[in-house]
């Protein structure tokens, strides 16, 4: 072995990460770019973030992008041509993703952005007007991606959060990388709720159990509490999460306090 070598360290062998958006608004990135984790993730060089304006790959006096539909109706598509124009002079191969922000496409969630994360190279392609000519996300294989069941102005702000979901998850980006890890979502459950400074505010308590020093005890709270939250909130999540023996045991324990609870409240009002 040559002397002075060593293995590369994890972060050093990753590709690097690089997303090219496509936009008729570059404007509305700047703020978002340039603040906080997204920003620190680029200034780390641990992402590239270009935003390009679609107009740029357009050969008219007027940079039109748009046209009417054919069969009639109201508003706007996007042209094939720009998109293709635009896409092809930043596609590097089959490294890169093209991802179409629409709302007819596949729900984004936690599961999506990680998969994005672990990608090269990723090409967001922002829709406007009534949405793209068909043969946009037919002809470049994007993957079409939908932030919720909500209908925006345009895929500028889904493309942000799709963009501050992924970048947040890529390695090295936040200090703490438990913190990713016990996200919302990334464990099946929504979190345990968190408590600072003062253990007392306006006839409000901090649980004791957090003074108390005790970090299994603590570890075990905040998992129940994360059960109960997701039990109460979103029990979609709770039927697919894969819970562990002692989860089960927690949720019974939720149940039979919560019954409890329920017979209190009914003593109370009789
Ligand atoms: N464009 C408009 N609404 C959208 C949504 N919900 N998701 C992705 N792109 C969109």
């Amino acid at each position: 072995m040559r002397r002075g070598w060593r293995a590369p360290r994890r972060k050093e062998r990753r590709t690097l990460n690089r997303f090219d958006v496509l936009t008729l608004f570059p404007a509305m990135f700047q703020g978002p770019l340039q603040e906080s984790i997204l920003r620190r993730a680029q200034d780390k060089g641990l992402v590239t973030i270009a935003v390009h304006d679609l107009r740029d790959w357009t050969h008219d006096r007027h940079r039109v992008v748009d046209d009417v539909p054919y069969g009639g109706g109201a508003g706007m598509v996007l042209k094939p041509e720009p998109v293709f124009e635009a896409v092809e002079a930043l596609r590097q191969g089959p490294r890169s993703t093209v991802v179409a922000l629409t709302p007819q496409g596949l729900r984004f969630g936690q599961g999506m952005a990680s998969e994005l994360a672990r990608l090269p190279h990723v090409i967001l392609l922002c829709g406007r007007y009534e949405g793209f000519d068909d043969r946009i996300p037919r002809g470049l294989q994007a993957l079409e991606v939908s932030i919720g069941d909500v209908v925006l102005s345009g895929g500028e702000i889904p493309a942000l959060v799709v963009l501050d979901a992924t970048v947040r998850l890529i390695p090295g980006v936040l200090g703490d990388e438990a913190s990713a890890l016990s996200d919302s979502f990334a464990t099946g459950l929504l979190e345990h709720p968190h408590y600072t400074r003062p253990p007392r505010f306006r006839g409000m308590e901090v649980p004791p159990i957090l003074l108390s020093g005790d970090h299994r005890a603590i570890a075990r709270w905040r998992r129940k509490e994360a059960l109960r939250r997701t039990r109460q909130r979103r029990p979609d999540l709770l039927s697919r999460a894969s819970l562990s023996d002692l989860d089960r045991k927690l949720l019974a324990e939720i149940e039979r306090e919560d019954a409890g609870v329920a017979l209190e409240n009914r003593d109370e009002r009789d």
